[in-house]
């Protein structure tokens, strides 16, 4: 069984075709930049694209970054407001000519790291942060997701938690590792009061430089890289395109 994964994030929209079964990509990935402005047309149009490069007939799924329920977009942080209240399936299924499903992409990144990586066979409640553009949270209990929770958008010192601790926030500041750490030390050690999880897993681009980060934290709760790094999103979407 296989399905197209694609990742639409902040700067960058990701694709590949997925074994869903064993969580594995089945070609090289294509990455290409996010459309300025992140407008609804011309990102779907970059979707069709990448479909078309894997001559694409099959299902997609595609992780978006803001809540999604039934394939409508709630609301929009880190891409354009003209998202909100349109139905992402039916815009991304019109453009790709393919049957599309849309989960919003820490939910979809977190299924993939409870299917196949750092949440495999783990119990109690995990939570799953993407730091990217934006911080995006996928919370499980028992393995079943409480879908589209969005505490990236936490308040601290009066400003969205995304906004001082995701990894833009970083680069934008220019913080070393050892300030960076302590904004994100900060903002967990918020959720591990408000949730009392048992494992927080790490994802987003900057994942893969976890060495520089995770071990300045101070937190009581165990706390792991995701597996999959910045693939979660692409692999996790395919797994979300087979959900009733
Ligand atoms: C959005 C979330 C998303 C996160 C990560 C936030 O700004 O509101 O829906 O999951 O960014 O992309």
């Amino acid at each position: 069984m296989q399905a197209l994964g694609i990742d639409i994030g902040g700067s960058g929209i990701k694709g590949a075709p997925v074994n869903v079964r064993t969580g594995e990509l089945l070609a090289e990935r294509i990455r290409i930049e996010t459309p300025e402005g992140a407008k609804p047309q011309p990102v779907a149009e970059i979707v069709a694209e990448i479909a078309k490069s894997f001559k694409w007939k099959g299902q997609i799924g595609i992780g978006f970054p803001a809540p999604i329920k039934r394939g409508i977009v709630m609301m929009a942080a880190n891409v354009s407001k003209k998202w909100i209240g349109l139905n992402s399936d039916e815009l991304f299924s019109s453009t790709t000519g393919c049957a599309c499903k849309v989960g919003n992409d820490a939910d979809v990144a977190g299924m993939a790291e409870m299917a196949f990586g750092a949440g495999k066979d783990q119990s109690g409640t995990i939570i799953m942060l993407t730091l990217g553009t934006g911080i995006g949270t996928a919370i499980f209990y028992n393995g079943h997701l409480l879908p589209n929770t969005e505490f990236g958008h936490l308040k601290m010192k009066d400003e969205d938690a995304e906004y001082r601790a995701s990894a833009a926030a970083r680069k934008r500041d220019g913080l070393s590792w050892k300030k960076y750490a302590k904004r994100l030390n900060n903002y967990l050690n918020e959720m591990e009061k408000l949730f009392w999880p048992d494992l927080f897993i790490i994802g987003g681009g900057i994942s893969k430089r976890h060495e520089n980060f995770l071990p300045l934290l101070d937190l009581q709760t165990k706390i792991v890289p995701a597996q999959f790094q910045n693939e979660a999103g692409i692999v996790g979407a395919a797994l979300f395109s087979q959900e009733k």
